[in-house]
């Protein structure tokens, strides 16, 4: 692979940058980060390598076929990293457009011109080359409380707008392999949490209303269950499905951590309370409000990760009890990075959302 580097999609954003600092921090090849800087990228996330020697940042949308077709011809990357996406269920609900737009159509972009790159790639480069298209358990809909896990052969049955465009991404990238040999490599892993994600999730939201003394808004009765993956683990997962991962095949990825939504919330307060005993609200868990429920709110995500653990030897590293904790101790020790998220659109957001 020598100098080449990969192309990282949506690099700027939560798992996306997280992932670049891991990469950096332990392999060999540069970075391309190529991210439009949506409300959820943010450069500050990657401020400890912006004048990294082996970091090459690119302001630019995936759809723009001739930036991508540029990028690829300038940059010959052995592999193409694919986070970008619209992300955020609740926004989705509100506005599907820029969804379908980013997530399938930004998608077909990518794929169409790295099938270009490789119709003109020598042979010995192209039994390299990767395209990892990372993606979400959401795209096989809602279980019921005894239920197994979703696996690799759980049927498709999207039920949110982000998860309908994640589903036709996820298709699309099959398609992309079945009909023209992409070699193409997916993942698809459950709820993360930690460093730099942006406040509109359930957990830094939570934290940061927690602290502030107000209101922590909860869905329904609080009982919906997700399976919580710290984002480090997703990444590792990540970088192990690249390099050893067998093209065409798709990888489930969790924790094997389902918890309801309320029991993560009261574990924030009860660590909140120990961290913060002055905060102004005590203990935190005063502050936790039952909402209107989300329209179309699934019931349950959990994953069956037995085959990237089997085939590929890929273990979570943290406990929901280390990793939570973590992130909470992030979160208190970046108000700065907090402070420059929350402004602006971020406002507007909670105003509509929560009226709160
Ligand atoms: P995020 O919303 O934090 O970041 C998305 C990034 O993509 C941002 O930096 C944004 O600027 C960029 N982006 C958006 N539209 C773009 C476009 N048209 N062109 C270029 N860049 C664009 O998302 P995240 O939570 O980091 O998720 C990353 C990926 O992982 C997504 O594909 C998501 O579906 C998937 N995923 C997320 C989770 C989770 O819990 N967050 C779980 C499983 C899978
Ligand atoms: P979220 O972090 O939006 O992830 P996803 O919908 O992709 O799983 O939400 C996680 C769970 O938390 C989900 O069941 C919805 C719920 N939730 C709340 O109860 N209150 C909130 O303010 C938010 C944002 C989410």
């Amino acid at each position: 692979m020598g100098d080449q580097p990969i192309l990282v999609t949506g690099g700027a954003g939560f798992i996306g940058s997280n992932f670049i600092l891991r990469w950096l921090a332990s392999e060999a090849s540069p970075v391309v980060n190529l991210d439009k800087l949506t409300y959820a990228g943010n450069l500050g996330n990657l401020e400890s390598i912006a004048t990294h020697p082996r970091y090459v940042f690119v302001h630019g949308d995936i759809c723009d076929r001739k930036l991508v077709c540029d990028l690829l011809q300038r940059h010959r990357p052995w592999a193409v990293v694919h986070f970008a996406a619209e992300s955020h269920v609740d926004r989705s609900i509100h506005g599907p457009d820029d969804f379908v737009r980013t997530n399938v159509n930004g998608t077909f972009s990518l794929l169409e011109e790295v099938r270009s790159y490789l119709a003109e790639m020598p042979p010995e480069e192209k039994t390299v080359f990767r395209f990892l298209h990372v993606s979400t358990d959401e795209v096989y809909g809602s279980l019921a409380p005894d239920d197994p896990p979703f696996s690799e052969t759980t049927p498709y049955a999207p039920n949110s707008p982000y998860a309908a465009s994640k589903a036709a991404s996820d298709h699309l990238v099959r398609a992309y392999r079945h009909t023209y040999n992409v070699p193409v490599l997916t993942t698809n892993c459950s709820n993360n949490y930690g460093p730099y994600q942006f406040p509109e999730k359930l957990i830094p939201l939570t934290i940061l209303r927690a602290v502030q003394g107000k209101p922590i808004p909860v869905y329904g009765d609080g009982k919906n269950v997700r399976d919580w993956l710290f984002v480090e683990d997703h990444c590792e997962a990540i970088l192990t499905v690249l390099a050893r991962g067998k093209v065409g095949e798709t990888y489930n990825v969790g924790g094997r951590n389902e918890m309801p939504n309320l029991d993560i919330v009261n574990q924030i307060c009860g660590i909140l309370d120990e961290l913060r005993p002055s905060d102004a609200v005590m203990p935190h868990k005063q502050l936790i409000t039952f909402v209107q429920d989300r329209p179309g709110h699934d019931r349950r995500y959990a994953m069956n990760a037995d085959k990237i653990e089997r085939e590929l030897n890929w273990r979570p590293r943290e406990t929901f009890a280390s990793g939570i904790r973590k992130t909470i101790q992030w979160y208190l020790a970046h108000e700065k990075w907090i402070q420059e998220i929350t402004s602006g659109d971020y406002r507007q957001w909670i105003a509509a959302q929560y009226s709160v």
